[in-house]
Formats: C-alpha cells, structure tokens, sequence
C-alpha cells in the first residue's frame, strides 16, 4: 500500500530547500527589480486591487538578468542550488516585519500526510469488488504528489483550532475534508487527461495511456462518488453547500478554457476567474471547511477561505509560469503544452502588450503552422514570465498576510512557509 513515507517526505524537503536557495537568491536582488516592473493596461487595474489587498510590503522576484528564461529559471542558475544545499533545516522569513522561522509544514505534517493516501484507498477498496475498477482509480494515490491540497487543510485545520481552543489535535471530520479535497482534486485530473491526452503526468504514464476512456473516465466518476458520500457522512449542511461548489466550479472553470474572448480586458477577466474555477475554489473551499467544522464564525473561516484563494491562484500562475521555463522531468509532466492545447494563459496575456501580433494567435487558439513556436519565443522575449511571477507573488504575500492574523503556532507558521513553496516551487 504506497503512502506518504520519510524517504518521500525527504525528498520533497530536499525540493523545498533548493527553493528557499532560489528564495535568498531572489531577495539580494529585490530592490532593483522593483523599479524594473511596470504596470501597463488592461492589468494594471487588477494588480492595483491585488496589491491594494496586501499590506505586505511588496518584493519583486525577478534578477536584472531576466532577459530570458534561460537565466531566469533556478535549475539554470548553479549559484542558486549550491546555496541550496548549505541548508540543514527549512528556514525562511518574509521581506520586512516577519520573525525568521523554522518550520517545514512537510515535516510539521508528517505523520497527518502518512494516513492520507492509504486510507483513501482503502475508502475506494471498501466500495468496490471490481479489481480493474479500483486500479484505476488508485493509480494516481502513490504519494508521488506534492499533496498540496491535504497538506493545506490540515495545517489551516490544525491552525484554526489551537487560534479558537489552542487545541493542537485534529477533528476527524477536518481530517476526512482533507482526504476528500485529493480526492476531488484527482477525479479532476483523472478527467482532464483524459480532455487533454496527456502522455505523462508525476513522472509515470498518465492513466488515459494505461487504459481507456472509457474505464478511466469512469474510475474519475468513481473517486468524485466516493468523495461525495464521504462529504454526506459529514452531515454539516454548510460543509456539503461549499464542498459541492468546489465539483460546480471545476466543471465550469474546465469548461471556460475552451473558449477565448475578443479582447484584451476581457480576456485577462476570463483567465482569472477560470483559475480561480479550476485551481483557486478547492483550495479556499477546502480551507473554509475544515475551519467550520471547528465552529468558527464567518469572520474567522473567510480568513481561511481567502488564504486558499490566494494560495490557489499563485499556485495555477506558479504553474502557468512553468510551463514555459521548465523542464518535462523536473516537472514530471511535459512542458510547454499550454500553448500547444490552444491555451492562453498569463505571461502570453501579460506578453500581448509588447507583441500585438499574439492577438489574432490567440483567437485562432495558436492553431496555425508556427504559431506555437512564435508565440513562446515572444513570451520569451516579453516581460510576461516576469510579470506572471509578480502577480503570483501579490497572491503569497496576501495568504501570507491573512496566515499571520491567527494565533502563532508551528501550524500557522506552516501556513506561511507554504505560501513561500508554492511562489518559488520548481515543480
Ligand atoms: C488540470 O489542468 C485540471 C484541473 C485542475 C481541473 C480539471 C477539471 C475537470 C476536468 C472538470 C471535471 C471535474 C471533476 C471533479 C470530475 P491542466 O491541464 O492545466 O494541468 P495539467 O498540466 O496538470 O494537466
Ligand atoms: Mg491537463
């Protein structure tokens, strides 16, 4: 039965540190960067919203060097990952006032993790005989996840609870939202492979290669079957309203992605709420579950709600960013697929400013003999990948900001080192 195990464990930390290694790389070079991004319309006006959210002091990301993403990436930069392997234990601190931590939430969270992956297979063992059926639907629980999403709901649970009791245990129903939250997340991937053909997904043969559409679209059916008894068994009418909105908006965010929008403003508009359908909802829903389940007033579970939202959509702009500057095995997926799906995501968006040209591109949804090619290169050469990281960082420093309005705890400190993995994961 595979779970989440130390060796695992180990090498996500050995991740994360190579991280934090780009992170104090990034931080000597903050101030020039500062003056080096600017705002143009139609983003302009998001960004100020976004910033006017964050009391954070606000640090760029990006070096002087970032003419390409050649020398922009981390894995591009030796310097970074030496001063990554000095590292003994995870430790960071925020530009400005935060205190210096020393919490890794994957080893805060290690023995909650371990339970998660097996006890959802042994959920999906317990409601079916069909051995193909079950196969399927387990292929992606092998703990090879970066477990983002059960990771956050039981940090933000375990948080919430020692804020409102300074209780430091976890309520089954939060750990059971958790487990729900992966699962729903998985039942989503499983669709979405199946949408886009993908080959490879965490550096094994997506599950449409290993069997077919049929079987595996309904093995996604299966996990999302699961997951909705497991949300009836809660019996909490708000848990299953929110809960039940998650699958609502997924669908809705897959779906938006299909279509394009004529012009600039609009189409930025339809990229954010579409990641906020597809990436960002599970995440604050999640969030906002586990935080009414233990009792917390509307005040307290927004906080929680709007850490997820935040967390969420960094992470999809974290990921939209990689697809341009990462490599298929870092990622355990193949790059640069977005383009080659039809897709427009932000730095394309924030790239159109500099080069017009990609308007007519995105409307036929790079669908021309070149376009693919031309439309990278001209990200490439835009400021997009720099501004894409910025904007994703807007939405880290507000999490950030929201984690530090709860009680300090080791859990509320892993809320915000989580908000720093996921600005600066590589994968
Ligand atoms: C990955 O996107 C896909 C999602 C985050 C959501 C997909 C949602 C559906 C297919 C709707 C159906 C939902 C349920 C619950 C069954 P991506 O293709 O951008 O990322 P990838 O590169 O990891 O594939
Ligand atoms: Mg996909």
């Amino acid at each position: 039965m595979a779970s989440v195990g130390s060796s695992r464990i180990c090498a996500k930390v050995q991740d994360k540190l190579c991280q934090w290694g780009q992170y104090t790389f990034i931080r000597r070079k903050s101030a020039c960067v500062r003056s080096r991004i600017g705002y143009q319309t139609p983003f302009r006006a998001y960004l100020q919203d976004t910033q006017a959210q964050s009391q954070s002091t606000l640090v760029g990301t990006a070096t002087a060097s970032t003419a390409t993403s050649a020398c922009w990436h981390p894995c591009n930069r030796p310097e970074v990952a030496g001063t990554a392997r000095t590292y003994g234990t995870m430790r960071t601190h925020q530009p400005g006032s935060l205190p210096e931590y020393q919490v890794d939430p994957y080893t805060v969270m290690e023995d909650d993790l371990k339970d998660v992956y097996e006890y959802i297979r042994n959920i999906l063992r317990q409601n079916t005989y069909q051995d193909n059926l079950y196969e399927i639907a387990t292929y992606y629980f092998d703990g090879h996840g970066k477990a983002i999403r059960p990771m956050v709901s039981l940090l933000m649970a375990r948080a919430i609870n020692y804020h409102m009791y300074k209780e430091k245990s976890l309520l089954s129903s939060q750990r059971e939202v958790a487990m729900i939250s992966e699962m729903i997340h998985t039942a989503s991937l499983v669709h979405d492979d199946v949408i886009d053909q993908s080959d490879f997904r965490r550096g094994k043969p997506s599950v449409n290669v290993m069997w077919n559409h049929q079987k595996v679209t309904m093995a996604g059916d299966f996990i999302l079957a699961v997951a909705s008894m497991m949300i009836a068994r809660l019996r909490n009418n708000d848990v299953t309203s929110v809960l039940s909105q998650v699958v609502t908006d997924l669908v809705q965010g897959e779906f938006m992605q299909l279509g394009s929008k004529e012009t600039e403003n609009e189409r930025f508009a339809h990229y954010l709420t579409k990641t906020y359908r597809k990436t960002a909802s599970l995440m604050a829903n999640s969030l906002k579950s586990v935080s009414i389940l233990a009792g917390a007033e509307e005040q307290l579970s927004d906080i929680s709600y709007q850490y997820g939202r935040n967390l969420g959509l960094a992470f999809q702009l974290v990921d939209d960013l990689l697809d341009f500057v990462s490599s298929a095995e870092a990622m355990g997926k193949p790059t640069a697929t977005d383009l080659k799906l039809g897709l427009a995501t932000a730095p394309v968006l924030f790239a159109c400013e500099k080069y017009p040209e990609l308007n007519p591109m995105i409307m036929r949804r790079f669908q021309e003999p070149g376009d693919v090619e031309k439309a990278f290169e001209l990200v490439h050469k835009s400021r997009g990948l720099e501004q894409t990281q910025f904007l994703a960082k807007q939405h880290c420093q507000e999490a950030m900001r929201l984690s530090q309005l709860l009680k300090e705890s080791p859990y509320q400190k892993g809320l915000v080192v989580t908000a720093d993995f996921v600005l600066n994961r590589m994968k």
